[in-house]
């Protein structure tokens, strides 16, 4: 006799919720955005931290963030809280920020240097390790080393830190050797590891996370940054042929920086070749070297150098932008002179996180190699635009009569972005209702 066991109500709705979304994502059409849900859903966002944050590698943080031995960040991504510190050997590593007495958030700052990572609440008492060390008043018989943080997926990458929250049964994705591969020979000229951070800023966007990345994935709005445009070409996503006349000039002045800057770089061996990998693989990427406009040297309003020190020894201050882009939360420009990175952390479904971090070489005196209004300006400026640019999508996405509208040529990798995130999302419910 077979016995049918009928799964509780919850267990049910559930996979009606996934099937539906899955036939959603299937039904997009090629070259068009998501419907409203994907934006406006408490449930989708919930599921966005399963299965993209949940198990994904995402950027976290940059090494010069914790520079010392005991120095320590945390990173919320919707309802993860994540320590990354730097233990007493100086080597990195990430625990769950929660306690394992009864759960408490343990470090409640930013960023901050510990001796120990002590809990508020009781006192129970953390090595930099993660081994529970001490917790007042526990019986004879008590364990401690049963409760140790639990630690979370930590690899770094050109002084970039990345994190995954994958439970350790499953494993984070398995391709971030082979990102490390790609992005290093890029990165590591730079020396970032070793960098300082000489700003950070935070900002709270009112868009859900993916249409902050979205508006970062073209340059179709470019126009609205007036300072980022002055040296960021605005052809930028464009093919040769798709060229309008009015940018001609520019992509002319482009062609010849770009054949230039791939002159210095042959000749002091840095790689600056394409590689566009955004869609297909778990941990999707993109870096390339791209000139800048003006003097082609950093993020300023005539393209020179904010920061008199460079970052590494390195053969020209015309090296352009290093562009990297990461999914789901990432991108970067690393320069001659300076780095600024952005990551972008969820808070919930309409809110996001964009943190910016701008590093330069560890011993540029500030006031004397740089000045932090010069370094930040491009940015904050640019940053602020794109702000209303998110808070004005998040609206329109949530109205009734949105309608998704087609992408533009130049902006295929916000196709690609919202590809990404398809498969990944469709992996992980096909997974879950085949179970
Ligand atoms: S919850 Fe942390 S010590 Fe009690
Ligand atoms: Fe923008």
């Amino acid at each position: 006799m077979t016995t049918h066991v009928t799964p509780p109500p919850s267990a049910q709705r559930r996979r009606r919720v996934s099937e539906d979304l899955v036939a959603a994502i299937h039904g997009r059409e090629a070259g068009y955005p998501l419907p409203s849900r994907f934006y406006t859903s408490a449930e989708v966002f919930d599921l966005d931290m399963e299965a993209v944050f949940g198990r994904h590698w995402f950027f976290a943080a940059c090494e010069a963030q914790v520079p010392e031995a005991g120095d320590y960040l945390t990173v919320d991504v919707g309802p993860y809280s994540v320590i990354v510190l730097r233990d007493d050997d100086e080597q990195l590593a990430a625990f769950h920020n929660v306690c394992r007495h009864r759960g408490a958030k343990i470090l409640n700052e930013t960023a901050g240097s510990v001796g120990n990572i002590v809990c508020g609440y009781h006192y129970w008492t953390y090595g930099t390790d993660g081994r529970l060390l001490h917790a007042p008043g526990a019986a004879p018989d008590f364990d401690s080393s049963c409760f140790s943080l639990k630690r979370v997926h930590l690899r770094c990458v050109g002084g970039l830190v990345f994190l995954s929250l994958a439970h350790p049964m499953e494993g984070p994705p398995a391709d971030f050797d082979e990102t490390i591969g790609r992005i290093a020979p890029y990165l590591e000229p730079h020396d970032l590891a070793h960098a300082k951070v000489a700003a950070q800023v935070d900002i709270v966007e009112d868009g859900n996370w993916k249409l902050v990345m979205e508006n970062n994935r073209e340059c179709y709005h470019c126009e609205g940054h007036p300072e980022l445009s002055s040296t960021f070409f605005l052809t930028y996503g464009l093919k040769d042929e798709e060229v309008p006349a009015r940018l001609r000039p520019a992509h002319d002045r482009y062609v010849m920086a770009q054949t230039e800057l791939e002159l210095i770089c042959d000749r002091a061996g840095l790689p600056h070749a394409l590689i566009e990998d955004l869609e297909e693989p778990e941990t999707g990427l993109r870096i390339m070297r791209e000139p800048l406009d003006g003097a082609g040297e950093s993020f300023s309003i005539d393209g020179t150098t904010v920061c008199a020190r460079p970052l590494a020894e390195l053969p020209s201050p015309r090296l352009g932008r290093c562009s990297l882009h990461a999914q789901p939360n990432a991108w970067a420009h690393t320069m001659a002179d300076h780095s600024v990175t952005f990551a972008v952390f969820p808070i919930n479904v309409e809110k996001t996180l964009v943190r910016t971090t701008w590093l330069v070489h560890a011993d540029a005196v500030e006031g004397q190699d740089y000045d932090v209004d010069a370094l930040t300006h491009v940015w904050r400026e640019t940053n602020a635009q794109d702000s209303v640019f998110v808070a004005r999508a998040q609206i329109g996405v949530a109205s009734p009569s949105y309608e998704p509208g087609p992408y533009m040529p130049s902006e295929y990798q916000v196709d690609q972005f919202v590809g990404w995130y398809a498969r990944r999302l469709t992996q992980y419910l096909e997974r879950e209702t085949a179970s």
